[in-house]
């Protein structure tokens, strides 16, 4: 009886269901992380990540909705049930693993240092930011793993804090900062627009994106972890990599 119960239970109270049922599937992400997520001149939501979601709500039979949070909300946002998942450029890390849990990867990237060449012309290093001591004015978003790494690798820097990753980018397109430290994969998106703005090509960390789930919803994350092995293996993944990321 117990098993039945147990059953009964688990069969009836399943996230994938629950979304199934209500016909959407609720993606948290923050207003933009280009390449990841953004809006293009039609008003439309465009990414990596955007047609990744699309891809999973397909699979599910059921429309996408973007539910759209603060970065350093954005798990407090989850844990309450404001979403079904984050599908947002977020790197798995132990810490945040304790209040969610995390698919295996879906790519791969770490933090760089960025500049502007036009205020040091001769480049910029981690080694010369370290030299500058605390003149050295860092720009990052807040709860971001490039706040982590900038307050670890430039312990006596100042670290400007910003709601946004275009906030912050600001601060080294206008020269108010000396750089800024974000995931590598925004590079080609932000020298794009500002072609002065360059990355030291030394890495500090190396980081592995993945889906964050609710802790309770294991169907999910068993499901998602299906999904990306899968698209990994027959190639989806290389190309939306090759789509939006390398172009
Ligand atoms: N991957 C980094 C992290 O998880 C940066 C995310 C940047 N912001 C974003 N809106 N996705 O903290």
């Amino acid at each position: 009886i117990l098993v039945v119960v147990i059953f009964a239970f688990v069969g009836f109270s399943g996230k994938i269901e629950e979304i199934q049922k209500r016909g959407v599937l609720l993606v948290g992400q923050d207003p933009a992380y280009a390449p990841f997520y953004g809006i293009n001149t039609s008003g439309e939501r465009i990414g990596h990540d955007i047609a990744f979601a699309k891809i999973l709500s397909d699979f599910l039979g059921v429309k996408v909705k973007f539910v759209i949070t603060n970065w350093d909300g954005i798990i407090p946002a989850l844990m309450t049930n404001k979403f079904d998942i984050i599908l947002a450029a977020m790197t798995i890390t132990p810490e945040r693993a304790l209040k969610v849990n995390f698919t295996i990867p879906y790519y791969q990237t770490g933090q760089a240092l960025m500049y502007n060449s036009k205020k040091y012309p001769d480049g910029l290093s981690i080694k010369k930011i370290n030299e500058m001591g605390k003149k050295a004015k860092i720009a990052v978003q807040l709860g971001s793993t490039g706040e982590i790494a900038a307050r670890k690798f430039f312990p006596n820097a100042s670290i400007l804090t910003f709601e946004t990753v275009d906030a912050a980018a600001y601060q080294i397109i206008t020269k108010k900062a000396d750089a800024i430290i974000f995931d590598d994969l925004y590079f080609g998106s932000l020298s794009k627009k500002y072609p002065s703005i360059k990355m030291y090509d030394e890495l500090l960390t190396k980081e592995n994106l993945g889906i964050a789930v609710k802790k309770d919803d294991i169907d999910l994350l068993l499901w998602l972890n299906t999904v990306i092995e899968t698209l990994k293996t027959d190639g989806t993944l290389e190309q939306l990599k090759q789509k939006w990321i390398i172009d």
